[in-house]
């Protein structure tokens, strides 16, 4: 497989979860013993050993941020409805703390029928009562600020429920008022059936046509995802005003800005053409089509602009983060508003984190493209989201799951990046796909059983601790089930175990924190030519010396020498900061390391 395969799939089918889902089943991938954990051998700096909650919120905050993603169905259930909940999230904020984290984002909380639990918004400027109340949104807002913590909402602007008033109207007559503000279109004809041809040949990314047809008014609309998810019109100024109205109710509430979902797929071309076919049929059972005409349109950037004057015109740096599955850094660079920086402050790098494959020289060229193609913009690296097949599975072996799991946070947290991540990542969470397909709740697990067995299992409850539900809910059943590996996968024990995985987190956080070189000094890459070691080196930054990570991508071991003076870093004593390698805690030359298979090393040099 090329490298650049999996996003030319992306463009393609236009969502990524299908490829990591599809390349997860066909690789088998999937391995739930875990192993032994590694050894760890930190000596972190007395600087770093500060408290997780001291503040660096000055200024351009999002740019070091560590973002974590709650799930909030699955994060804490406060009520014993084995659902979790806002109430939840706001217990566990000293957890968040203790980890470090500067931003929470929330996927959706609003009310909603939960078809895509949660992205199908029935009501922008309220909580769903399965989560909670406005009242319980702002405790947990002012909460999460006492601790430092921001909250970032999910801002699905695409397309809203099929039961928001907006579309209950729309859909009433083809004279309602708001009958403009979602994608209406005539049938193509009469097909051989009797039945009325959709408009064109778009597919839904959650499979069959793109386009349902309403017999009362005799016109179909497009949904680029379920039919109860239809597409508004960002033709219409009205929709962007109110849209843009809601993101104002937010930010009033001192939101600390907007994930924004699925924002690419804003605009469809206005003259409804087909899109190419490019060969093969999807997960769905639906031709795989070029989405042209349907994502990434030019027009987006200008919606782009004009909300970000919306958020700027808020004290605190509100930050807009993008859904971004692009093709290439080109595309990236135009989401930040290339060298004007009048887009997004962050949309997602997935090229990094979606890699899907440990390959050394892949993983430097795309943080090397994120250094320096997109003119000066702070890159957000992820690896991890309710979508996607979880990276302890897509990168794992099933030998060396752990080693791998170190080594993929390092990256993200000792690359110059804003970083995000998801509840779990921290304690190597597993996927727990469904095996039975009457226990599916996502939709498109359903319809595209077996092949697609849906996002439920990237979603399971928190792990806390190995009592009931994993202290996830007090309630007989929860509504997706524990992993089963949470009697030794949870919080509680690996806080307990200074070797854990979690306190691997807690420490490379902590030291991005406190130094001024792992936040803001230049990341340049060393013996680039190394097929299986990525090594780079990150410049001093005040009194902070240079850092130099060694990272080995490969299960056998592997010698490298490192000459940082192509970094024009000269200093000639070295240091290991933290590794997971007892044989590298005493390094003190970077000439002939040999780091054991999956091994991280991160030292200073001065
Ligand atoms: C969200 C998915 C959701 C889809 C439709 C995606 O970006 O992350 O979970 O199903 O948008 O809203």
């Amino acid at each position: 497989m090329s490298t650049s395969e999996p996003y030319r799939t992306l463009t393609t089918r236009g969502w990524i979860f299908f490829t990591t889902l599809w390349i997860l089943a066909a690789a088998s991938l999937y391995n739930g013993a875990a192993l032994a954990r590694c050894q760890t051998a930190e000596a972190i700096p007395a600087a770093a050993q500060i408290s997780a909650g001291t503040p660096q919120n000055d200024g351009l905050w999002w740019k070091h941020a560590v973002i974590y993603e709650i799930y909030p169905r699955s994060f804490q259930d406060s009520d014993g409805d084995g659902i979790g909940d806002l109430n939840g999230i706001t217990e566990r904020l000293d957890y968040l703390q203790s980890l470090g984290v500067d931003a929470v984002w929330l996927s959706p909380i609003y009310p909603s029928p939960q078809v895509d639990f949660g992205y199908d918004i029935s009501d922008y400027e309220n909580v769903d009562p399965q989560y909670g109340t406005l009242a319980d949104f702002d405790k947990l807002v002012a909460e999460a600020k006492k601790r430092d913590i921001r909250i970032i909402m999910d801002m699905v602007m695409n397309h809203t429920s099929d039961k928001h008033k907006w579309f209950v109207e729309s859909e009433a007559s083809k004279s309602n008022p708001k009958r403009d503000w979602y994608v209406w279109r005539d049938a193509k004809g009469v097909g051989a059936n009797g039945k009325p041809l959709p408009p064109n040949n778009w597919i839904s990314v959650f499979g069959g046509s793109a386009w349902e047809y309403d017999p009362k008014t005799k016109q179909f609309y497009y949904h680029k995802f379920y039919k109860q998810q239809p597409d508004l019109n960002w033709r219409n100024p009205a929709v962007e005003n109110a849209m843009f109205d809601s993101v104002r109710f937010w930010l009033d509430r001192n939101v600390a800005g907007f994930r924004l979902d699925a924002i690419p797929t804003l605009f469809e071309d206005p003259q409804m053409r087909d899109e190419p076919a490019t060969g093969g049929i999807n997960a769905q059972s639906d031709p795989n089509l070029s989405d042209i005409y349907t994502n990434n349109l030019p027009q987006v950037h200008d919606v782009m602009r004009r909300l970000r004057a919306v958020t700027d015109k808020y004290p605190g740096n509100r930050v807009l983060i993008g859904e971004t599955y692009l093709p290439n850094v080109q595309d990236l660079d135009k989401w930040y508003g290339g060298a004007q920086r009048n887009e997004l402050q962050l949309p997602m790098d997935m090229q990094v984190g979606f890699t899907n494959k440990l390959d050394a020289s892949l993983f430097r060229q795309r943080i090397n493209d994120a250094q320096t193609q997109i003119n000066g913009n702070q890159p957000l690296f992820v690896f991890d989201n309710h979508d996607n097949v979880r990276s302890w599975d897509r990168y794992g072996d099933g030998v060396h799951d752990e080693a791998i799991a170190r080594l993929l946070a390092t990256v993200l947290f000792t690359s110059r990046a804003a970083t995000l991540m998801y509840y779990g990542e921290e304690l190597g969470m597993v996927t727990t796909t469904p095996t039975r397909k009457q226990d599916v709740k996502d939709p498109i697990g359903i319809t595209g059983w077996p092949k697609e067995k849906g996002r439920d299992g990237e979603r399971t409850p928190m792990q806390w601790d190995d009592s009931k539900n994993a202290g996830f809910s007090t309630a007989a059943t929860t509504w997706l089930p524990v992993a089963e590996n949470y009697h030794t996968t949870n919080v509680k024990t690996e806080e307990g175990n200074p070797d854990s995985l979690l306190n691997w987190h807690k420490k490379l956080i902590a030291m991005r924190r406190s130094d001024t070189t792992l936040r803001d000094g230049k990341q340049v890459m060393l013996d680039e030519t190394n097929p299986f070691v990525l090594s780079y080196a990150r410049e001093s930054v005040g009194e902070n010396p240079a850092i130099i990570v060694a990272l080995n991508f490969t299960g056998e071991p592997r010698t490298i020498t490192l000459d940082p003076s192509t970094a024009g870093i000269t200093g000639k004593t070295v240091s290991t900061l933290i590794t997971d390698a007892p044989s590298l805690r005493q390094v003190s030359s970077l000439q002939h390391m040999t780091l054991p298979p999956y091994a991280s090393w991160v030292g200073s040099v001065k």
